[in-house]
Order: structure tokens, then sequence, then C-alpha cells
């Protein structure tokens, strides 16, 4: 398909844009699932001739080289995976990179360093992305978006070099919004939604939208203490994002008035210092004693959001449901993990999106084929269910 939308692959070079923005821990990959995701394009073009010179980020360096953000580590796991050699170039755009794909061969894949020691990837303007656009575009014949993970962000890499070179996207954009389109046009019902992470602010559109398509939407996380302080409690010392109170209960309203469904806590996990060793204990969620902080939802909550998932036919879950990576807060995530789980046995259509939930499924020891879906994006996935126009890919049906 690829090469039929491009005029041919073999031969030609082509420059794929992927999100290999995985987690490390000094050098290693601690989730490289994005890198997983990635593979299939590549070994795709590869297979069929053409020369594949993939770009990628890595966290957000400022726009100059910085050594802890280096592909590298990515790039060596890439050869693994895809069980060929893989060239890593120690620059973006340059000298080096040139000479690096003139010299490549059919079927050869380079690596080429994170694009974002460039200060010309993340730049606001156009013209401040146009130049370091153009000499991307320069090493190559066709460009090939395959990074769902940034289609939402209006970047060189991402944006402007679609409009300089034929391109089409990749298998991995083209499966996740495919998954989005469904979740945002035609779920099967009951639709439910589970939302947690640290930050309601980061959720307030999607929010917005998903009680216009959601039957129920099942709140966790950090940011459930913005929703119980909404309907009255204290919450201590928990997170809580005091300027998004009125908001929030503005969308409690809402749901009443349109018959959604929103499902809190009744009890949580709280604990005397955010560490593993700190004083925990359950309570339920009026009684949250003013000098402690909520760090998961409690064992009556798992049971309540277990039940309200029972007959899901569709379930989209973003967030964590407690500071999962301490074992005494890991629980509310697992029981939400199992229960999805069980109804992608029973058939709905379950999709994880995000990078940490899509993260703490796999530390918790769960495969990706327990899920129908495990979105490699976070922000974009949030975005596209929010209906906002994404410009990675507005540029490519442009
Ligand atoms: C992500 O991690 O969601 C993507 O890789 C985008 O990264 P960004 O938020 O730094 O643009």
């Amino acid at each position: 398909q690829l090469g039929e939308e491009l005029g041919g692959l073999a031969g030609r070079t082509v420059l794929v844009r992927s999100d290999l923005n995985v987690p490390l821990d000094g050098t290693t990959i601690t989730d490289d699932g994005r890198v997983r995701a990635s593979v299939p394009t590549i070994r795709e073009l590869a297979e069929a001739g053409a020369r594949v010179v993939v770009t990628a980020h890595l966290g957000r360096p400022k726009g100059e080289p910085d050594p802890r953000y280096s592909l590298a580590p990515v790039a060596a796991r890439l050869g693994e995976l895809l069980g060929r050699p893989v060239t890593f170039v120690e620059e973006t755009v340059g000298e080096r990179a040139t000479a690096a794909v003139r010299a490549m061969s059919d079927g050869d894949v380079v690596v080429l360093e994170n694009l974002r020691f460039n200060a010309g990837e993340t730049a606001k303007t156009d013209e401040g992305r146009e130049e370091f656009a153009r000499q991307l575009a320069g090493l190559a014949d066709a460009y090939v978006s395959d990074g769902f993970g940034v289609v939402h962000r209006a970047q060189a890499s991402v944006y402007d070099v679609a409009r300089l070179l034929p391109h089409a996207a990749g298998g991995l954009v083209r499966a996740e919004v495919e998954v989005m389109r469904r979740l945002r046009e035609d779920p099967q019902r009951p639709y439910v939604v589970i939302l947690g992470g640290a930050k309601v602010s980061d959720k307030l559109g999607v929010i917005e939208s998903l009680l216009t398509v959601a039957d129920k939407l099942l709140v966790g996380g950090g940011m459930v203490f913005t929703f119980l302080k909404a309907q009255g409690h204290e919450v201590g010392r928990s997170l809580l994002e005091e300027d998004q109170v009125d908001t929030v209960r503005g969308y409690l309203e809402t749901a009443a008035e349109q018959g959604v469904e929103i499902v809190l806590p009744v009890d949580v996990v709280v604990a005397d210092a955010f560490s593993a060793d700190a004083h925990h204990e359950v309570v339920p969620i009026d009684a949250i004693p003013a000098d402690m902080m909520g760090l998961d939802i409690g064992p009556e909550s798992e049971k309540v959001f277990a039940e309200t998932l029972a007959d899901a036919r569709t379930v989209f879950w973003n967030g964590p449901m407690g500071a999962f990576e301490m074992e005494p807060y890991a629980s509310g995530t697992k029981a939400v993990a199992q229960a999805l789980v069980e109804r992608t046995r029973d058939g709905a259509m379950t999709v994880v999106g995000g990078g940490d939930s899509a993260a703490a499924v796999r530390d918790l020891g769960w495969a990706d084929d327990d899920f129908g879906h495990i979105s490699t994006g976070g922000g974009a996935s949030l975005e596209y269910l929010e209906g906002k126009e994404l410009p990675g890919l507005q540029v490519l049906e442009d």
C-alpha cells in the first residue's frame, strides 16, 4: 500500500517519522512498547527495498544536543527488534547525516539523532521551522508519517516535511486512527471511559467531549481529588487543582443533565508521605485526614469500578488510578487492568491510551494482546477524542 501511494519504494530514500519517545532509566529502556509498535512499518519499507531514514524525538531537550536524550539506545533496541543492522548517526541534519544517507544501500535502515536537538523542530512559527524542515526533506525522496503519538504537534518533522515531499500515513498511524475514530464516532454501548493520572487540567477538553459520547465516566488517580472537592469533600494533602474546582463542578452538572453517569471512588488509600514506606491506610472519601494524601483508590472503589465495567461493550482507559509505581498504591490500577482484560475476553472493544497507562499494564505483567488495543498516543489520542484537528493528520489529508 505504501509503495502504491508513494509511487514505488525500491531504491528510494524514505524519511519515516516514528514516535520512539520511550521511558529511559539512564540508557536502559524501561518500556519499549513504542519501539515495537514502530517496527512493522520500518520493516515493510526496508523489505520493499527502500532506504529507510528513521527520525524521532526523545524527551524534551531544549533545541540543542543533550546526551541524556540521545536516541542511541533506542536505535540499538530497534536493530534487535528488526533483526537487521541499524546505523545510528549522531546528528539529525548536516554533513554527517547527509554522508550516512548517501552511503545507504537498498533495504538499509539509518536512525538519525534526536530531532529536538535542533531548535527548528519545535519552533512555534512556520518561518522558525522552515529551514530545518527543508534540511530534513533534502535527505529523502518521500515521507512516511508513522508516529501517532506526535500527530498533535505542529512540528517540522510531523507537519512541515509532509508539505515538502510525497507522503503517506504508515500502518501504525492508520491503525490508531481507525481505533480512535470508532471510539469517537461509533462506540458499541455501553461505552465506559476510565480517566486517571495526575492532572485534571490536562484532560479538560476531553472530559467535555466525552460527556457527549460516553455512557459512564470513571475517575481515579490524582485528578479525582479535584472532583471530590467539587462534591464538597475535604481532600487533606492530596493533589488538588483549586482553580479547576468550579469547572469540574460544571462537568458534574452537565453529566447529570445529559444522563452520563460519573463514578467516583467511595474510598481511598491515604498516606502520610509520597513514599512506599509511608504509613498508609484505607479511609472512606468523607474521612480523608487533613494531614494525609490520597495515593490510590480503595478496595470498595475497586469493586464499584469493576461492577460499572461489567457490561461495557467499549472501554477507553487513560491514566493510572494511583501512584502504581509504588507497590502499596498499585492495587487500584491492577484492578482496573484486570477488569479490562476480562472485558477483552468477553469480546468488548478495550483501548488503553497514554504512555503511563500502557507502561503500567506492561509493568503489572500484562501482555499487549490481553487488551484490544494499546495506543502509542497519550496527548494525541486525547486530542483526537476531543475532536480537535491534529496538524500531523490534517497535513496528510491535504
Ligand atoms: C508523547 O510522549 O506523548 C509523545 O511522544 C509526544 O511527546 P511531547 O508531549 O513531548 O510532544
